[in-house]
């Protein structure tokens, strides 16, 4: 912090600089300086004040806590672990625990609905690398609830985690419900991650319409595979996807993603970087759910699926104007900017920055090494 002495030590120095200064124009211009150099570092040092009275810092000292105090789990379906399944796991796990809690998964398919509520945090669900646990179910969004509504697309995820600080290495997500084209109502979440600060590793999602209901919040997605035909990455959060694989299993066309910003002040998006599109029919790499859908794929490698126009308005062309769709040194074949829609960017390296790395998801303040 400056201090007041000091304060008024460079006060006084800038008027005797100035008062040595022969033009009135460069006095002016040191004095303007001066301002622009006072009110930025009283910006910063604002910006600082409220990040330290802020909840993330407090809820950074919680996280750090919670590292500190490891406890493990675990499952396995030959009933030689503490657990043998998942949602038993979870439930033994006290409301509002303050440990990480690592619940460590024998290899095999657990055929479960897994809900992390909100006041679950610090849940690492971890599998073996070699070979991964599968979390499955078919649910979809026009399957009955018990009193006979449709579950709808958001409760008919296989795995919904609405708790902070979720974790999950090494695990198999899936929803096997299928698709047929031109059904309703199909829409068949593998994974719904709704909770903040979430970080998954060697992971995969696989399911057809709406796999990866990339919810809300902050999160960040590390060699994962994801699999689907429509819509397969969807939802309003800031993510980061890095060196993940992307496999479209559509027949016609489909979109990729759904990224639904749907306010300029909101600060959501997915960001790709070198990561890989794969896969069959024919794909646009977003589609605007939101009238400010943001979207960038960078380093990332493109198969000639990716259809020439690169991205869909999801025909409202007011969005033409709003949505931020960015490529920046992507490759192959589908990466041809050629016959992109007039309004999807090239960005360039300054442009590109704030969506490459870590720092796109704040992911300094609470991105752990797994
Ligand atoms: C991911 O998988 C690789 C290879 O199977 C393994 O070496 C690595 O440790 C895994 N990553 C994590 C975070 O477990
Ligand atoms: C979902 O899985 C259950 C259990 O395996 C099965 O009985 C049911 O037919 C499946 N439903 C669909 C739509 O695939
Ligand atoms: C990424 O995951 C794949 C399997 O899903 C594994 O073979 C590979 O080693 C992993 N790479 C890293 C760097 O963890
Ligand atoms: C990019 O991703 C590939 C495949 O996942 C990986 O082998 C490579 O190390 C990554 N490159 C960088 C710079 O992270
Ligand atoms: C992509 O999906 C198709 C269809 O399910 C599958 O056959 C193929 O193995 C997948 N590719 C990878 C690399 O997972
Ligand atoms: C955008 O979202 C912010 C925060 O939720 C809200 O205050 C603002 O009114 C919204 N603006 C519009 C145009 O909807």
């Amino acid at each position: 912090m400056v201090s007041k002495t000091h304060f008024q030590l460079i006060v006084l120095l800038v008027f005797l600089l100035s008062s040595l200064n022969i033009t009135s124009s460069s006095y002016a211009q040191s004095v303007a300086n001066f301002d622009k150099w006072v009110s930025c570092n009283m910006k910063k040092y604002d910006e600082r004040k409220n990040i330290l009275k802020s909840k993330w810092k407090v809820a950074d000292l919680k996280l750090r806590q919670a590292e500190s105090n490891k406890v493990i789990i675990t499952v396995s379906q030959d009933g030689s672990a503490d657990f043998k399944t998942i949602s038993e796991a979870l439930n033994s796990i006290p409301p509002r625990n303050t440990m990480r809690v690592i619940v460590s998964i024998s290899p095999g398919v657990y055929r479960e609905k897994v809900m992390i509520p909100r006041t679950m945090p610090f849940i690492t669900l971890s599998g073996e690398a070699g070979n991964p646990p599968t979390i499955t179910g078919n649910d979809t969004a026009s399957a009955s609830k018990r009193n006979g509504t449709p579950l709808g697309t958001f409760h008919s995820a296989t795995v919904a985690v609405d708790a902070s600080y979720f974790v999950a290495i090494n695990i198999k997500f899936e929803n096997s419900a299928p698709h047929e084209i031109g059904r309703r109502g199909e829409q068949g979440v593998a994974l719904r991650i709704s909770g903040t600060k979430a970080a998954f590793y060697n992971c995969s999602f696989n399911g057809a319409q709406d796999t990866l209901y990339d919810h809300k919040g902050l999160h960040f997605f590390h060699n994962c595979s994801i699999q689907g035909s429509v819509d397969f990455i969807f939802g309003y959060a800031r993510s980061l996807y890095q060196n993940c694989y992307l496999n479209s299993t559509t027949k016609k066309v489909a979109s990729i993603t759904a990224q639904k910003r749907t306010n300029s002040s909101l600060d959501s998006g997915f960001s790709f970087q070198n990561c890989t599109v794969t896969g069959s029919g024919k794909v646009y790499l977003g589609r605007a759910w939101g009238d400010y859908s943001r979207v960038v794929f960078s380093y990332t490698y493109m198969d000639n699926l990716v259809l020439p126009k690169g991205w869909s308005d999801w025909g409202d062309q007011k969005r033409d104007s709003r949505v931020y769709y960015g490529e920046y040194m992507c490759s192959g074949p589908g990466a041809n900017m050629a016959g992109r829609v007039p309004w999807a960017r090239v960005l360039t390296d300054e442009e590109a920055k704030p969506f490459i790395g870590t720092q796109f998801i704040e992911g300094d303040t609470w991105l752990i090494s797994p």
